[in-house]
Parts: C-alpha cells; structure tokens; sequence
C-alpha cells in the first residue's frame, strides 16, 4: 500500500496502458495503433491539410472502440483516490478517451485533448461535445465561419494542453507516480525527470518504459491489478 501523509500531494500521469484492459489498444504494444495507421497520415496538421477524410475515419474507428469500453479497476481506483485526497491529487492523462471520468474522475487534466470533442480548425469557438462517427466521411463537417470541424485532439507537432497548470503541479507534488506510458513521447516522458530527486517517483506498468531509470521504483504488472492494492481508498 501506498503510504500518502496527510500533507502529500499526489501528480498522477496515465497513458494508454491505463485504458488497455478495457479494451482499448495502446500506441506501441504488440496490437499497438501505430502498427497499423501511420502517425503522419492520420494524427498530425500536415495529415488534417493532406487528407482530413481519413483523420475522419481513423477517429471515427477510435471514437466507436472506446464508446464501447468501460471503466477497469485501474480507473476506478484512481476515482477512490481523488475521493480520498480532493485536491492535492492532479490527475493528468495523455489518454484522449473517457474512461477516467465514466470511472467517476471529476479533476481530469487531457493534455492530448478528448476523443469525444471537436473544434474548429480556423476560427476559436471553445472545442464542443461531439460524438459523431464521420465514417465514411460524406461531407466533413464544418464551422459556420467555413472552417473544417476537427478533432479536438493535440497532434504531434503541436503543443499539449494546460502545461502551465500541468508544470505548476509537479513542482507542487510530493509523489509522483506514471501509469501505463512508455515514456517516449515529450513532454509528458519528462515529467518524471522533472520532479527529479526531489519527490518519490513510482512507475505501474505492463513493461519498462523508456525512462525507467529516473523512477524511484517500478512496479511491473498490470494497472488493472496494481492500482487497487497499491493506492488507499
Ligand atoms: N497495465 C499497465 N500498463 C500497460 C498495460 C496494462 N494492462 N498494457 C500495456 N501497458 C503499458 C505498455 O507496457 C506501454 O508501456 O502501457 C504503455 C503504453 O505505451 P504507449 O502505447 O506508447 O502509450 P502512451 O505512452 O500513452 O503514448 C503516449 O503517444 O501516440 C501518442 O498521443 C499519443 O497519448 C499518446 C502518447
Ligand atoms: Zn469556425
């Protein structure tokens, strides 16, 4: 179990390793998304200007898979934490799905955006609910003002969300702790570095991630298994 004093204050970062016993597939794993699409052509501003018809339809396919999916215990694990700690816990996911806040996640911080939103790609209407398959795209959907409706969705070569929030809590944390990420995409694979020496830095995982030397202690196994015998309800 977890020891978390009455004054710790707890950054949590979630990956896709989180949301793989519910069904949905990872970047890299065996089954992994980026085996079968080409990140370029399908998650990224060059790929939205080439074809956003297909951008269309691979988020069209990830919005059907994880509408289906449900909560795993590993969420509903990191629900009772919240629960426990109210805000000195910062739940932050690179994860796009909803499986925290179905889990009952109420502060959750999408630094890569959420599936289940779009937005403009012109004009800055706040990103809106949006669970619409566009597949096969007939007509793509656009903005009154003309412009092309988007997943809401940070793709590579653009700049996360929140991290000004995001760095203030780390630099606030007394743990920090990284759940089911490989640690190879930036910034996020550098939080943990970031926190450095001064915090206890806990990984939970399936595998080694990449930047495995900078944890305190990594705890291999499954999220699903881990996260309810490790942290405190
Ligand atoms: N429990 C815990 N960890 C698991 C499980 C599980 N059941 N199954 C797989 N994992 C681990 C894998 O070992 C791997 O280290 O989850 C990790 C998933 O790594 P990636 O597929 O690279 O996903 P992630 O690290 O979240 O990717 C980061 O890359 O493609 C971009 O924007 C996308 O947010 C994503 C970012
Ligand atoms: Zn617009």
């Amino acid at each position: 179990m977890l020891a978390i004093s009455p004054t710790d204050r707890l950054f949590v970062l979630t990956g896709a390793g989180v949301s793989a016993e519910s069904g949905i597939p990872t970047f890299r794993g065996v089954n992994g998304l980026w085996r079968n699409y080409r990140i370029e052509e399908v998650a990224s501003p060059h790929a939205w200007r080439r074809d956003p018809r297909l951008v269309w339809e691979f988020y069209s396919m990830r919005r059907r898979v994880a509408s289906s999916a449900k909560p795993n215990p590993a969420h509903i694990a990191l629900t009772k934490l919240e629960q426990r700690l109210g805000d000195r816990l910062f739940l932050c996911t690179q994860n796009v799905d909803d499986l925290h806040e179905q889990a009952g996640s109420v502060r959750v911080v999408h630094m890569h955006g959420e599936l289940f939103k779009s937005r403009c790609d012109s004009c800055n209407r706040p990103p809106f609910g949006d669970t619409a398959l566009y597949d096969p795209p007939a007509d793509l959907p656009r903005c009154k003002c003309g412009g092309g409706i988007r997943p809401h969705i940070c793709w590579f070569g653009e700049v996360p969300f929140e991290l000004e929030r995001i760095f203030r809590s780390l630099d606030e944390c007394s743990i920090f702790m990284a759940v089911g990420t490989s640690g190879v995409v930036e910034p996020a694979a550098s939080f943990v570095a970031h926190v450095g020496g001064r915090v206890r830095t806990i990984y939970v995982g399936a595998e080694e991630p990449a930047n495995a030397t900078a944890f305190t202690e990594c705890l291999i196994g499954k999220a699903g298994e881990i996260l309810p015998a490790l942290l405190p309800t």
